[in-house]
C-alpha cells in the first residue's frame, strides 16, 4: 500500500499483475418512456425551466408509470446486460436499488427469477446512489474469492415512488430507470478488469437524505400527523458539499492507487447527482470537461441507477471506446461513496433501451461553482 489517506486501498503497482480481478463483459440500461419536462413540473412547482437547467443541469427526466416498479426496469436492463455479455447464466446477481419492490423480501430474488437464473444467490445492496459501485465491489470480491464466477450486477431505482412532488428541493433531480453490467473472472492487467476501489461511509450525516418513516425507527403502524415522513428530505447544500469532497478525495485515491495522473485520465464517469457537482469534482481533479460524459440532462439523478447508465449511454454514443482509462465516483445517501477505474475493454457491445441519445451535453455547460475540496496528496 502506498497510500495512506482516508480512503487508503491497496495499489494495483504493488500486486501480483496475474490476481484474479472482475473483468466487465457486459452492459445495458433501460428507461421508462415518460418523458417529464421543467415545463411539467413548473405547473404544479413554484420553479422554473431557467432556474433547473443551470442550478441542476437537467433538461428532463423519465418516470416509471405507475405499474412499473423497480424490478421491472432491471429485470429489463438485466437481460440486456446478459445479452451484450452473451451469456444465459450467471452464479450471483447482486442488486444495488433505494427504492425496493418491497421492504421484505429483498427485490434481487424475483429479478433473477423473471431473468430465468433460478436458485441463483440473489440479494439487494443498499448504499443510495453510491449502490452500484458497492455492489460491483461485492461483486468483485465474490470473484476473487473464487465464490462465483461470472455475476450480474444491477443498479435500478424508482425514485418517483420516494419524492414528494410537491417539494421542489427534491423533485425536479431525480428520475427513474435501471443499467446493469456482467461482471466475469478475468486478470487484473486484462482490459475491462476493475481497479482499486476507494471507499467508505460517515452516518453523520444520516439526516442529510432520508426518507424519516417506514422503517423500524418509525415504523407504518406507528404514522405522524402527516404522510411527508414517507418522502426523500434532503439538506441541499450540505449534501453538495459533502459530495463534491468525498467524490474528488476517493477518485483521487482510486487513480493513485490504479497508479493514474490526471493526463492517465481519458474518461470521468460522475454520479449524476447535479451537473454542478460533476463539473466541481472534474475541476478538482483537474480534468477537462470535454473528458467527463454526462446524461443527467436528459435522465436527471437516478441514484444506483446512475453510473452504469451512464456507463451504457457513453459507450452508445462513442464516448467511450476500447483502451479509454475510465475513473468513476459516485456519492449517496448514509453518507456513501466509492471510486474505482478500468480500462474500457475491446468488443464491448452496449444496449442502451429507450434511449436517450446524448446530443453531446457535457458538465462544462452549467456554472461552475468553485467548491473547495482540500485534496488529500494532489493528482499529479
Ligand atoms: N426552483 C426555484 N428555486 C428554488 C428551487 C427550485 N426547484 N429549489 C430551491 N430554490 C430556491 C431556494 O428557495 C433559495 O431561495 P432563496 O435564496 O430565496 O432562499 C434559492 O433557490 C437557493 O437555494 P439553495 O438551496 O441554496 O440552492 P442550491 O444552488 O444549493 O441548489 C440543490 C439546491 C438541491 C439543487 C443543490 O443544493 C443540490 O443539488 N444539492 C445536492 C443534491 C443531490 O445531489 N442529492 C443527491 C445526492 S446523491
Amino acid at each position: 500500500m502506498t497510500y495512506e489517506g482516508p480512503n487508503a486501498v491497496p495499489s494495483r503497482r504493488n500486486s501480483p499483475s496475474s490476481r484474479v480481478a472482475a473483468r466487465l463483459i457486459g452492459l445495458g440500461s433501460w428507461l421508462p418512456s415518460r418523458v417529464v419536462t421543467n415545463a411539467d413540473l413548473s405547473l404544479t412547482l413554484d420553479t422554473s425551466d431557467e432556474w433547473i437547467r443551470t442550478r441542476i443541469g437537467i433538461a428532463t427526466r423519465r418516470m416509471a408509470d405507475r405499474d412499473t416498479a423497480t424490478s421491472d426496469m432491471a429485470v429489463e436492463a438485466g437481460s440486456l446486460a446478459m445479452k451484450s455479455a452473451e451469456v444465459a447464466h450467471v452464479d450471483a446477481m447482486v442488486l444495488a436499488t433505494a427504492t425496493p419492490d418491497h421492504t421484505v423480501p429483498s427485490t434481487a430474488p424475483v429479478v433473477a427469477h423473471r431473468l430465468g437464473l433460478p436458485c441463483v444467490p440473489a440479494f439487494d445492496v443498499g448504499a443510495g446512489c453510491s449502490g452500484f459501485l458497492y455492489a460491483t465491489t461485492v461483486a468483485a470480491g465474490l470473484i476473487h474469492s473464487a465464490t462465483a464466477r461470472t455475476v450480474l450486477v444491477i443498479g435500478a431505482e424508482t425514485m418517483s415512488a420516494i419524492i414528494n412532488p410537491t417539494d421542489r428541493t427534491t423533485a425536479p433531480i431525480f428520475g427513474d430507470g435501471a443499467g446493469a453490467v456482467v461482471l466475469t473472472a478475468g486478470r487484473a492487467e486484462d482490459a475491462g478488469a476493475l481497479g482499486p476501489v476507494a471507499w467508505g461511509s460517515d452516518g453523520e450525516h444520516t439526516d442529510a437524505i432520508c426518507i424519516p418513516d417506514g422503517g423500524s425507527r418509525r415504523p407504518p403502524a406507528r404514522p405522524t400527523a402527516d404522510d411527508n415522513g414517507r418522502y426523500v428530505h434532503m439538506q441541499g447544500s450540505e449534501v453538495f458539499r459533502h459530495a463534491v469532497r468525498r467524490m474528488s478525495q476517493a477518485a483521487k485515491d482510486a487513480a493513485s492507487a490504479t497508479g493514474w495522473g490526471t493526463d492517465d485520465i481519458d474518461r470521468l464517469i460522475v454520479h449524476q447527482a447535479n451537473a454542478r457537482i460533476g463539473a466541481a469534482v472534474a475541476d478538482a481533479l483537474g480534468i477537462p470537461p470535454e473528458r467527463v460524459p454526462s446524461n443527467i440532462a436528459h435522465v436527471a439523478n437516478t441514484s444506483a441507477a446512475s453510473i452504469p447508465l451512464l456507463l451504457t449511454h457513453a459507450a452508445a454514443e462513442g464516448q467511450l471506446t476500447a483502451g479509454n482509462r475510465v475513473l468513476m465516483a459516485c456519492f449517496g445517501a448514509g453518507f456513501t461513496w466509492a471510486a474505482s477505474t478500468l480500462t474500457w475493454p475491446e468488443n464491448l457491445k452496449p444496449f442502451a433501451g429507450n434511449g436517450p441519445a446524448l446530443s453531446g451535453d457535457r458538465q462544462g455547460h452549467v456554472d461552475r461553482p468553485g467548491v473547495s475540496t482540500d485534496l488529500e496528496g494532489g493528482l499529479s
